[in-house]
């Protein structure tokens, strides 16, 4: 079965307003919308995210296939492929050679959008069951996506980028307990105030996390913006990290970011999977 994407016949007023796309269907086959054209209040959070965030990366997107004349995105704990669809409808496929691969460990959900993905026509887009952490991919890789990959995966996310020399990154992490595990168990030293309660160490953690990853990006030469995805009614995980590689890692900027993610790592005692990953050594971590 092919998908009918030029069919709007049943679109209605909210989705029309919401929608930027070229038909329903594809939502309806994404599950964002039910049988019957309906949207719930999920799935309205979901699209509202996943456009928005389409949006905020399509000048890094047109920027880099402007330079290079085409363009190749991954997107890592890709799930059921919302952000991948969207993307390749909205703005990938109006490009020349658009290449969008989306790595998932779950295998059933990428069979499903392997099938989406054929039923829309969209022959560039690919898709590859695997943990991040084993995923090989034997080409360049422009733009590393990943909304949402739990705890880690967003680190796993971040190096597989470095490996492959990415471009640009545009990351939405998601629940990061690993930081504030480590907060807890420093031996002989009392807790910072910033993370002496349960739930001050969970969000200190996850926000220590954030400025890790950021530090981490800008001491390769990685420009980085933090912003806001969308209002936080929308999500509570809502903290948008979009890269561009401008500079090296012997840049003046890159090695002050690097002294001070060294120093970060010091004071509080922490040494995350991503700077792990990079063999970065904190002499003193207890
Ligand atoms: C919260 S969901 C987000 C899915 C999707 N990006 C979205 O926003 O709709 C996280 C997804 O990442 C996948 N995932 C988590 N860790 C992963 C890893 N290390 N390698 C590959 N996939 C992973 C999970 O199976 C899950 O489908």
């Amino acid at each position: 079965m092919i998908l009918d994407l030029k069919s709007k016949t049943i679109m209605n007023k909210e989705i029309e307003s919401l929608w930027r796309g070229t038909s329903v269907e594809l939502l309806k086959a994404l599950h964002i919308l039910t049988r019957d054209g309906k949207l719930n209040a999920d799935s309205r959070r979901k699209l509202k995210q996943v456009q928005h965030l389409t949006q905020l990366m399509e000048p890094m997107i047109q920027k880099i296939a402007k330079i290079q004349g085409k363009i190749s995105v991954v997107d890592m704990g890709a799930g059921k492929s919302y952000l991948g669809f969207v993307l390749y409808d909205l703005i990938l496929k109006n490009l020349p050679e658009p290449r969008l691969i989306s790595i998932e460990s779950r295998s059933e959900l990428i069979e499903k959008s392997k099938k989406l993905a054929e039923d829309s026509q969209f022959d560039g887009m690919h898709f590859l069951a695997a943990s991040i952490e084993e995923a090989k991919l034997d080409e360049p890789i422009d733009l590393v996506c990943a909304l949402h990959a739990c705890d880690t995966a967003t680190d796993d996310a971040i190096a597989f980028g470095i490996r492959q020399n990415a471009k640009a990154f545009a990351l939405v992490p998601c629940c990061q307990a690993e930081i504030a595990g480590q907060l807890n168990q420093v031996k002989g030293a009392e807790l910072s105030p910033l993370a002496k309660h349960p739930l001050h160490r969970r969000e200190f953690g996850s926000h220590l996390t954030n400025v890790i990853r950021t530090l981490y990006l800008s001491s390769l030469g990685y420009q980085v913006t933090v912003t806001e995805l969308v209002g936080w009614e929308h999500s509570m995980k809502n903290e948008l990290i979009l890269a561009e590689k401008r500079s090296s890692p012997d840049h003046p900027e890159s090695l002050k970011s690097k002294a001070a993610l060294i120093k970060l790592l010091s004071e509080y005692h922490v040494n995350p999977k991503l700077t792990r990953l990079a063999g970065i050594e904190i002499a003193d971590l207890a």
